[in-house]
């Protein structure tokens, strides 16, 4: 059994990195044949991408995917530590689980993602809930074949969670969700430790890609027919710190465009580490979409300074304002924490003012959840929840007016959609995202699914836009 450790996950060295191919032991391979998974994913992109990637193992070892948890042997949890209501949303889950489990001796039911790395959560999960099979962290869950087999044969909870992060993994089997976009991680883990936020201590230390191995990955997916591929790392712009000297996000993309893929995204980016260089190759290549996220958190500079972001509004603002004027349509989104500790009236209007500036095409919005063994939740914190709560409703009801706003400058324009599929709700409709990530409902003759086309915009939504193709 190893079960996590904060102050382990929290040491940064210099430690090199190995890579290593990963390898489905022969044993292992369609052993469970027959048997099969239901899989449920919480958090962001890197956790979506992981569940790709454990569809791929499980496959491999001959398990089938199901979409009712009721019909599986096999129930898999990939969750999230991020806000106190990702933490909720699971152990609410595993209450359902339980009452199948009652019935059902056999399920075996497995825990892995960010929550398996907090210290609270194995201790929770060891004490409430020893009727799990396994809990599997975020540096191993390559490694669910062994431990499986482990919780099977000895009848008894496996917990293996390491804290500090392991070599890279290549090469591992993947179920990806889409035939036209695909996420290619880049860089692991992040070291910018924002007093508020968990990452750090969930997913390590910063560990870059080897440029080869992205290519590589990418080149193989163009010829798969993808489209579209979305860069994925807590921080992409640190990309090749930890590794290169000359060799940073601004290289990657340079080379990622001259591969024959149609679209590349990005994401996250911190605005610490975005460069001019960046903003320049951005600007210059047609596949690198003018889309970025660019999160602020906030306006006021004195709860920057609290939760350790390093840069200031002005800054911000600087680079804000660099984006928009050199690449052409660039659309920019963010995210924006209300209610951090002390948080006054007068630090929310800086936030709002900001956008005022700034009128984002997308936000998301949260309120600030304290998070245990980071430096914030030990602030202290006199701003109720009711005023966080309105707070937040003020700023959802600004963030949403530009974002109509933004869309209304699209209607009459024709832009290029790349479909994904057929709207569920209306015949001879289809769906699809624009080069700026909007979503966009269109109607067609043709079915243009997997292709991007040119489609004229006729109405503008706060969430989408809808349009006809402009191609006969
Ligand atoms: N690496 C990305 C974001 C990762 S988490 C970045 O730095 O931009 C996604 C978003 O969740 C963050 O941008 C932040 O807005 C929000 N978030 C993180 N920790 C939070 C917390 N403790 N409470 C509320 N929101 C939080
Ligand atoms: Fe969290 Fe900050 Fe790292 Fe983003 S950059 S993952 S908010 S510590
Ligand atoms: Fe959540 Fe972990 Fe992503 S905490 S937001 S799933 S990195």
């Amino acid at each position: 059994m190893q079960l996590p450790n904060y102050r382990e996950a929290k040491t940064r060295d210099k430690r090199e990195y190995q890579t290593h191919s990963y390898h489905l032991l022969e044993k292992y391979k369609k052993k469970y044949e027959g048997k099969t998974y239901f899989l449920k994913t919480y958090g962001c992109q890197m956790n979506e991408h992981d569940s790709e990637n454990i569809m791929g193992i499980l496959e491999e070892m001959g398990f089938r995917f199901v979409d009712s948890m009721e019909d599986a042997d096999l129930i898999l949890l990939n969750t999230c530590s991020i806000r106190e209501n990702a933490h909720n949303k699971a152990f609410g889950f595993l209450g359902r689980i339980k009452h199948l489990k009652e019935t059902k001796k056999d399920l075996m039911v497995g825990l892995c993602g960010c929550m398996a790395q907090e210290e609270v959560v194995a201790n929770t999960i060891k004490e409430k809930y020893p009727w799990l099979t396994f809990v599997i962290g975020t540096h191993n869950f390559y490694q669910l074949p062994e431990v499986l087999e482990e919780a099977l044969k000895t009848k008894t909870l496996q917990i293996e969670v390491y804290s500090r992060e392991q070599d890279l993994i290549e090469k591992m089997p993947s179920n990806r969700k889409s035939k036209y976009k695909a996420y290619v991680n880049i860089i692991y883990g992040c070291d910018k430790f924002c007093t508020y936020c968990i990452v750090p201590y969930t997913r390590g230390r910063q560990r870059s890609r080897k440029k080869e191995d992205i290519l590589k990955e990418i080149e193989s997916l163009v010829k798969e027919g993808y489209q579209e591929v979305t860069l994925l790392g807590q921080n992409v712009n640190a990309y090749g710190k930890d590794l290169y000297d000359n060799y940073s996000l601004a290289e990657l993309l340079t080379d990622v465009s001259k591969t024959k893929i149609k679209r590349i995204r990005f994401m996250t980016s911190h605005p610490w580490d975005f460069t001019n260089e960046m903003i320049d190759v951005i600007a210059k290549y047609d596949n690198i979409m003018p889309s970025i996220h660019l999160p602020v958190q906030s306006g006021s500079n004195r709860i920057l300074k609290l939760m350790g972001r390093r840069y200031t509004k002005e800054e911000y603002l600087t680079l804000f304002h660099k984006m928009k004027e050199k690449i052409k349509n660039c659309a920019i989104s963010t995210d924006i924490i209300v209610g951090f500790p002390g948080e006054t009236e007068e630090d929310f209007e800086e936030t709002l003012d900001l956008v005022k500036t700034c009128k984002y095409d997308n936000a998301f919005t949260f309120l600030y959840s304290p998070r245990v063994g980071t430096p914030a939740a030990k602030l202290e914190d006199n701003v109720s929840k009711e005023e966080k709560e309105a707070r937040l409703y003020r700023l959802n009801d600004l963030v949403n007016t530009y974002f109509l706003e933004n869309n209304k400058k699209l209607v009459g324009k024709t832009i290029p959609v790349l479909v994904e599929g057929k709207s569920l709700k209306k015949k001879g409709e289809y769906f699809g995202y624009s080069d700026t990530q909007k979503l966009v409902n269109f109607t067609s003759d043709k079915d243009y699914e997997g292709e991007i086309v040119p489609v004229l915009i006729t109405d503008a939504k706060t969430w989408s836009l809808d349009g006809k193709v402009s191609r006969s």
